[in-house]
């Protein structure tokens, strides 16, 4: 089975925090999204695949480490997910980014799903699957199977915030996927939102309630 990573780093656990305060406005919570997306993209990408390059300094000739130059795909799922995009990106630059359009019903709480556009050569890219919050779990491992319908074979899920719920459905779903959470936290409500979690990411990111 792949691996599950709860990211211990009192730098994360500070920024999610400050997310998970109620008083934190909006345009404070896009940065968090954004620096912790980064520190998560630092622990996701260590097993990519590096190979050795000859390079001058302006002292001597020497063998340097730089990246095999695997393609990488970023995938947010619509709308929180966008909120981890940038964060990526400012790590990854030339990776291509796909979108995936899911809502859950609010009564049935299972995904809907209303977009999905991926790279053409997707099959050939590592994808990086995001999304703030994994609740029960539905929503990730629809994403998950769309992805891998359209033929990507190593795919990635990172969240900001996951219910244990979450976790156990996306990895029985999806064993052959590693999952790398900023934090775990209790549980779900009845209503199906994270205990003690941050509210409504998708709403929180763009203001909308
Ligand atoms: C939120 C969140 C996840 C989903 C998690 O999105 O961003 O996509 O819920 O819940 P699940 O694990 O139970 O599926 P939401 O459906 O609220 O849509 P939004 O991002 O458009 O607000
Ligand atoms: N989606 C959210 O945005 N927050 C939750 O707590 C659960 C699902």
């Amino acid at each position: 089975m792949a691996k599950t990573l709860i990211l211990d780093h009192p730098l994360i656990k500070h920024k999610i925090a400050i997310m998970r305060d109620k008083t934190t406005g909006t345009k404070a919570f896009k940065e968090l999204a954004k620096e912790i997306s980064m520190l998560m993209c630092y622990e996701a990408t260590r097993d990519l695949a590096t190979k050795d390059k000859e390079i001058e300094t302006p002292v001597t000739k020497t063998t340097c480490t730089v990246l095999a130059g695997r393609k990488l795909a970023v995938v947010p799922i619509l709308r929180a997910g966008l909120g981890m995009v940038d964060g990526m990106l400012a790590l990854i630059p030339s990776a291509k980014v796909g979108h995936i359009g899911l809502y859950r019903n609010e009564e049935t709480l299972e995904p809907v799903e209303y977009y999905c556009k991926m790279p053409s050569d997707i099959e050939e890219r590592d994808v990086f699957v995001v999304d703030p919050m994994l609740a029960t779990g539905g929503s990730a491992c629809d994403a998950i199977k769309l992805i891998k319908q359209k033929g990507a074979k190593n795919i990635k899920f990172l969240c900001l915030i996951a219910a244990p719920e979450g976790i156990k459905k996306l990895q029985e779903t999806h064993p052959d996927v590693d999952i790398f959470c900023a934090a775990l936290d209790e549980k779900l409500n009845e209503h199906g939102y994270i205990v003690p979690g941050l509210g409504d990411a998708g709403d929180r990111i763009f203001g909308t309630k």
